[in-house]
C-alpha cells in the first residue's frame, strides 16, 4: 500500500473506532459527546452550547456540596453559594393571569430543581399585585397581568418543602422589594417559613464573622432573607441586603472584562465592615444563546477581577441567569472554585478534600 493508502485506512479505523467507543447509558463523562441526558453520568447532562463546542456534550448540572464534602463547622461567610438570579422567572411557568406573559425568563427549570441542583441563594422580585404578593418582573416600576409569574406563597412553599427535607441546608433569598408594610411578614408566615427564620439580631454589623453554619443548622435559623427596603429591617426584622452585603453593578454593566464596581445601593466593594460579597454575572436582557460562555471563563475572570475590586476577598454568592447553561463546569465549576479558594486557598473545592485528609492521615501515622 501507498502511503496515502495507509493514512486512508487509518483515518478509517480511527473513524470506526471513534463511533464504536462512543459512550452511551450513563458512562459518558464531563464533555463526552452524548445524545440524550441518560448518556451522561450522574450531576452531568446532554447540553448543546453552539459558542463553546460543536454537538452535543455532557456538562455539569449539580454543585459539589461544600458542606458534605468537608465540614459546616465555620462561619456562614466562610463558603460561596450558587444564587439563581430572577430565580422565578421560569420558562414554561403556569400562567396565573387572564392576558398571555410578554416578558422575558431567567432560569428554565423550577425553584424546587434549582435547590436540589445546588443552588442556595434565590433573587427574587416581590410586588403587591391582585390583592396579594406576587414574584413578577416591573415594567414602569408596577406588576401588570402580562409580567406577572405567580403569587409568592406557591414559591415559598417550593423552598419550604425543600428546607423540611434538608435540615442541614440553607438558603438565602435575596429580594428585590416592592411589598407595602407587613405583606411578606404575612406570606412567609402563611408559607410555614418563620419557623427557619435567621434574625436580624444574630447579623454581624461591623464586618464580623457570621454565625458558624453548624450552630445555625442546630438552631434550625436556615431561611436568611434580605430585602432592598431599609425601613423593614427595624420594622418587620426583615435585614435590609447593604448592611450586611457588597454587590457588584448587575447586568450588562457588571460584564465588562477587568472591571468590577459596586452598584448603587451598595457600599464600594472593599467595604469589609459588610461580611458577605455578593457577584452579579448576567445581562440586562437574558440572552440563552450567550449564557453557556458568559457562565463559563468569563465568569471565572470577573470573580478574580472582583476579588481583587473586594478587597481580596472572594464572593459568598455569584449570581446568574440559566445557571445550567455551560462549556462544561459552569457556575458549577464557579462556585467550586470560590469554596476552595475560600476553604483552603485551593483552585476547587474537591483539593480541599484531598488536602485535608492528607492531614488527617499523617495525624494518624505519627500519632
Ligand atoms: C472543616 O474544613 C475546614 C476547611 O477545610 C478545615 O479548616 C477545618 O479544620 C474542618 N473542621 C473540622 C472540624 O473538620
Amino acid at each position: 500500500m501507498s502511503l496515502y493508502q495507509n493514512l486512508l485506512l487509518l483515518t478509517a479505523v480511527s473513524l470506526f473506532l471513534s463511533v464504536a467507543s462512543a459512550c452511551s447509558d450513563g458512562q459518558c463523562r464531563l464533555l463526552d459527546g452524548c445524545s440524550s441526558d441518560g448518556d451522561c453520568e450522574a450531576g452531568l447532562y446532554c447540553f448543546a452550547c453552539s459558542q463553546g463546542f460543536s454537538g452535543s456534550r455532557c456538562v455539569r448540572s449539580t454543585i459539589a456540596d461544600q458542606f458534605k464534602l468537608l465540614n459546616n463547622s465555620l462561619p456562614f461567610n466562610k463558603y460561596a453559594f450558587l444564587t439563581t438570579h430572577n430565580a422565578y422567572a421560569i420558562d414554561g411557568y403556569p400562567l396565573h393571569t387572564p392576558v398571555p406573559r410578554v416578558t422575558f425568563t431567567n432560569q428554565e427549570d423550577s425553584i424546587t430543581d434549582q435547590l436540589n441542583n445546588g443552588a442556595r441563594g434565590l433573587m427574587l422580585d416581590t410586588y403587591d399585585f391582585d390583592g396579594d404578593v406576587w414574584m413578577c418582573h416591573s415594567f414602569g416600576g408596577h406588576c401588570h397581568d402580562y409580567t406577572a409569574f405567580g403569587p409568592a406563597i406557591d414559591y415559598l412553599k417550593e423552598i419550604q418543602a425543600f428546607l423540611s427535607a434538608n435540615p442541614e441546608e440553607i438558603v438565602t433569598l435575596i429580594l428585590e422589594d416592592y411589598v407595602g408594610p407587613n405583606g411578606l411578614t404575612k406570606v412567609f408566615t402563611d408559607a410555614g417559613l418563620m419557623k427557619y427564620w435567621f434574625p436580624v439580631s444574630s447579623m454581624p454589623k461591623n464586618g464580623e464573622d457570621w454565625p458558624l453554619v453548624s450552630d445555625m443548622v442546630a438552631k434550625n435559623q436556615r431561611l436568611l432573607v434580605f430585602t432592598s427596603i431599609q425601613s423593614k429591617e427595624a420594622s418587620e426584622g426583615i435585614a435590609y441586603q447593604w448592611n450586611y452585603m457588597v454587590e457588584n453593578q448587575y447586568g450588562d454593566g457588571g460584564m465588562q472584562a477587568g472591571s468590577c464596581s459596586n452598584r448603587g445601593e451598595s457600599s464600594a466593594l472593599d467595604d469589609t465592615s459588610k461580611s458577605l460579597v455578593l457577584v452579579n454575572y448576567f445581562h440586562s436582557v437574558p440572552s440563552k444563546s450567550a449564557t453557556c460562555k458568559d457562565n463559563s471563563g468569563d465568569l471565572i475572570n470577573m470573580l478574580h477581577t472582583c476579588y481583587g475590586a473586594a478587597g481580596n476577598r472572594w464572593a459568598n454568592f455569584v449570581a446568574v441567569d440559566y445557571y445550567k447553561r455551560s462549556e462544561g463546569g459552569g457556575s458549577f465549576q464557579a462556585v467550586d472554585t470560590l469554596n476552595g479558594k475560600l476553604l483552603c486557598g485551593c483552585d476547587d473545592i474537591h483539593a480541599c478534600v484531598v488536602s485535608q485528609n492528607y492531614i488527617t492521615n499523617n495525624v494518624m501515622i505519627s500519632s
